[in-house]
């Protein structure tokens, strides 16, 4: 269950606005950033602050790749599959994550650090293959570099 708080300035900021299904995402996220992911009971809880049906919710939710309707890892890792990247070495740079942390696509790590999942053009196009880990890009990939980065991770984690 949401806390008051939490609550009570979603229904503030809801207030403010005419239509407010145009915070649907926004609200989404809040409810995801405080739950880990949005969980059934988040969408239930989404539907009620925004007088939606959880079936309105729940196809916003599908549709937008960074909502997780499951549980996601500390570190998400966000492999771009789009067309440069897949011209410049997309498959292997994945292949290699998948190996180095015995995942596969869609999965998060036992120790819950890494989920991998797939991302269209995250706009560095001119650095391809790329990948985006939580809200930072990271381009011109080898596997050297992905060792760095992960590496970098666990120590911060
Ligand atoms: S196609 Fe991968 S960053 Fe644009």
């Amino acid at each position: 269950m949401l806390p008051d708080d939490l609550k009570n300035s979603l229904v503030e900021h809801i207030n403010r606005v005419d239509h407010p299904r145009e915070l649907a995402v926004d609200v989404m996220f809040s409810i995801q950033d405080y739950y880990g992911y949005l969980t059934d009971e988040g969408v239930e809880e989404t539907a009620q602050l925004l007088k939606m049906s959880p079936l309105e919710v729940e196809q916003l939710a599908t549709f937008y790749t960074f909502i997780y309707r499951e549980p996601v890892g500390k570190y998400i890792i966000h492999v771009c599959d789009s067309v440069v990247c897949w011209m410049d070495g997309y498959e292997s740079i994945k292949d290699y994550l998948c190996k180095t942390l015995k995942i596969q696509d869609g999965e998060t790590t036992p120790d819950g650090l890494f989920s991998l999942l797939p991302v269209c053009c995250v706009g560095y196009c001119d650095r391809a293959p790329a990948m985006l880990i939580n809200k930072k890009v990271y381009g011109n990939l080898t596997p050297d570099k992905i060792d760095d980065i992960l590496k970098k991770l666990r120590q911060d984690a």
